[in-house]
Parts: C-alpha cells; structure tokens; sequence
C-alpha cells in the first residue's frame, strides 16, 4: 500500500528521523496538545526514537495494517506542517482519522486538504466501509475539519470516563455520493 499521497498544496508520507525537531516542537506546544490526550516528548532524542519506532517497529500501524498518521510537507518550501492519517484501533475494531498541526500553520485549510486525501485514502486504497474521529467536545476547531471531511456526529461519549468526546464517522456510501456529485 503506497503510503505516499499528494495534494494540490502538500506532499504526505511515513515519518523519517529527520522530523524529530519538527515532532518534538509540535508536541511541546501546550495549545496544540490541550484536546490530544498525548504527551510531549521528553527531549528531540526521544522524538527521533518515535519517528524510526513508528516506521521500523514490526509491529507499528504502518507494518501491520499499511497505514498510520503520516507528516504533511508543504509542497512550496518542504516545511513540516504537522500529520495526518489512519489509525485501527484494535480494542474498538473501527480506523480513525488523526491531525495535529504546527499553530504557526493553522488557519491556512491544510488540515482539510490533507485529511480530505486521507479520507480518499480511506475509502478507495483501503476501501474501508468506515472512516471515524474522535474529537474532544470543546475541540471546536477539530469538530471543524471532521464536518468539513464530511463526517457526522454518531454520538458523544466519554474518554476513560471524565473528558467529553464526540464520535464523529463517514461511511463508504456517504463518501462515494459525495465525490460523484
Ligand atoms: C484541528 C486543527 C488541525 C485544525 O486546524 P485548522 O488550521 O483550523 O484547520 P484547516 O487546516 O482545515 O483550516 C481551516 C481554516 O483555514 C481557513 N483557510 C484559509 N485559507 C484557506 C484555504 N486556502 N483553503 C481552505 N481553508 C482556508 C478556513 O477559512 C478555516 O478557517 P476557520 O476555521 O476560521 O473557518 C488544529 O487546530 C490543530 O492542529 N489542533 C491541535 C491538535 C488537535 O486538536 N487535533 C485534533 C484532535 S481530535
């Protein structure tokens, strides 16, 4: 499975050690973390260790199931705007759509444009029957992207019983009416 996608603006592909600077910057940013529920890295090395991990490990998303959050590279200037991607999670049996961006790019539409690839991605490499999100319920501007992707709220729940979450999800009949219209 080619894990190299494009769009009119960005280039998407598997994570190289050469973006831990730009993994550990994203991370250390408390207003990009606020709704992840993930943690900063401790320091660049650590990044770097995530960044072959991620690629490397046999059993890492990209091994297992061919996909997995991959960076987002500005086509104009090769800057690392943040990921995107897929992700299965194996206890909840469905895949998600992720995104996390750099503050200094948000504002500019690449998390649609990434993700709306990543949707195609989804439905037509995978041709997965559905496609969720995950979003915190004060994630305002996340809720954005995942109704701009063309998903619906199923139905709100809670993260290890204390943050409030809603399920958001497209499936494969909803995708294909969309990009035949
Ligand atoms: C969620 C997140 C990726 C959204 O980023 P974003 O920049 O707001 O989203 P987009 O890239 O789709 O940009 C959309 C905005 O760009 C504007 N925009 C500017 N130029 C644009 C263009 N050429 N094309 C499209 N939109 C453009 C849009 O009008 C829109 O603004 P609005 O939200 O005020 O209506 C970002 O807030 C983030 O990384 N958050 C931290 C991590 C996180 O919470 N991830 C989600 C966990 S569930």
């Amino acid at each position: 499975m080619n894990l190299q996608l494009e769009t009119e603006r960005l280039f998407l592909r598997p994570f190289i050690k050469e973006d831990a600077p730009f993994l550990f910057e994203l991370n250390n940013d408390e207003e990009v973390m606020r709704y992840t529920g993930d943690v900063p890295f401790k320091d660049v090395e650590a990044a770097q260790e995530f960044a072959i991990d991620y690629s490397a490990n046999k059993n890492s998303q990209y091994r297992l199931y061919q996909m997995g959050r991959i960076a987002v590279i500005r086509k104009s200037d090769d800057a690392f705007l943040g990921w995107s991607g897929l992700k299965y999670h194996k206890s909840a049996d469905f895949v998600d759509i992720g995104y996390r961006f750099m503050k200094k790019y948000w504002g500019h539409g690449y998390a649609t444009e990434s993700g709306l690839e990543v949707v195609r991605h989804a439905f037509e490499d995978h041709q997965l029957e559905l496609l969720v999100a995950q979003v915190h319920e004060l994630n305002y501007p996340s809720q954005k992207v995942a109704q701009r992707l063309g998903m619906h709220i199923n139905h709100r729940f809670y993260w290890e019983e204390r943050e409030p979450g809603r399920h958001y999800q497209i499936d494969k009949d909803h995708y294909f009416s969309i990009v035949k219209k």
